[in-house]
């Protein structure tokens, strides 16, 4: 099923979030050969970076931690022409480059680049990151989330601009972050909602440390635990958004029923991070085959028909 995204058309809704499986091109390469409608680059910085130190990620079946601390080769490597052109241009699916610099002006000197790049289709900007040590979430301060938008809004760049979100937790605070939101409309096409549950931690029963080692064990949540907290976020925000602005919801989905759950709350399209990390990109066949059986079955032929459509008691 085609999805309108963006003012793209996207051949699915599914693709893969940033993060997991997404630094290099060969690890692009194979999101791109997989049913992911979408191609999505790890955040990126202006300089590269080797992230935090190790232990810095932890799995179990029901929930993942990372502090990684943005490792990843510059966004010089992920918008040059030659480092992604067979395996990620060449797919002919968008692609995607997210970044999340140390400053605002770092963001708006990787933004310049990348439109001066061929290929890119859109732009990720990353305004909830948890795990750089002394560096706060950017969106959860509404004084910075209005100067980074107003700032994006001067640049009137070519490409579409969606923002990252972290998620929250208070109606008042989605209200003031949709408010700001709607107020730059005409700059920001979506919004990607969630990143990680900021600042988690969890001890090893054998070590009696923290699972992971960068600030103080201290990570972001997310895998299937996190699904609650990721469909309240693109419910709400899909109340409070104008609707041209694009919801991509993130968080928790493993499943094409949880891809389904994610529709029916308001999400344009879906993301899949910790169950790409895990199963690696065959998840995104397993799951777009699963979301089409489901639609099958209820007799779903546009994406339309379920959009939002979340049945009230
Ligand atoms: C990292 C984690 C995030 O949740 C994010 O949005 C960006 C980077 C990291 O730890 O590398």
């Amino acid at each position: 099923m085609q999805v309108q995204f963006c003012g793209l058309t996207l051949n699915g809704c599914v693709y893969n979030a940033s993060g997991p499986r997404t630094g290099s091109s060969d690890a692009l390469a194979k999101v791109g050969s997989s049913k992911s409608c979408a191609i999505l680059t790890k955040s990126a910085t202006l300089l590269p970076q080797n992230g935090n130190p190790l232990p810095r990620t932890y799995t179990s079946p029901n929930f993942s931690i990372n502090s990684e601390g943005l490792p990843n080769k510059s966004i010089d490597y992920y918008i040059d022409s030659e480092t992604i052109k067979e395996s990620v241009l060449d797919s002919g699916k968008p692609y995607f480059v997210s970044i999340s610099g140390k400053s605002l002006d770092d963001n708006v000197e990787m933004m310049k680049r990348i439109c001066k790049a061929p290929g890119v289709a859109g732009i990720e900007l990353n305004l909830a990151c948890p795990n750089v040590i002394g560096h706060p979430i950017i969106a959860y301060d509404m004084v910075q989330l209005r100067s980074a938008l107003k700032t994006v809004a001067s640049l009137s760049l070519p490409l579409p601009i969606g923002i990252k979100l972290p998620p929250y937790f208070d109606f008042i605070h989605y209200q003031k972050a949709a408010e700001i939101i709607n107020e730059y409309k005409s700059t920001i096409s979506y919004i990607v909602t969630m990143n990680t549950v900021g600042n988690t931690l969890m001890i090893s029963p054998h070590s009696g440390s923290p699972v992971i080692s960068p600030k103080g064990g201290y990570g972001g949540l997310s895998g299937p635990a996190v699904k609650p907290i990721a469909l309240a976020q693109v419910r709400k925000f899909s109340e409070l958004l104008d609707p041209s602005i694009d919801i991509v919801g993130v968080g928790g989905v493993q499943s094409g029923q949880d891809v389904y759950d994610m529709i029916l709350c308001g999400a344009k399209v879906v993301q899949v991070g910790t169950c790409h990390w895990i199963e690696g990109p065959k998840c995104f066949d397993r799951i777009v085959e699963e979301f089409e059986e489901i639609c099958r079955k209820n007799g779903v032929k546009e994406l339309e028909e379920i959009r939002g459509k979340l049945k009230e008691w």
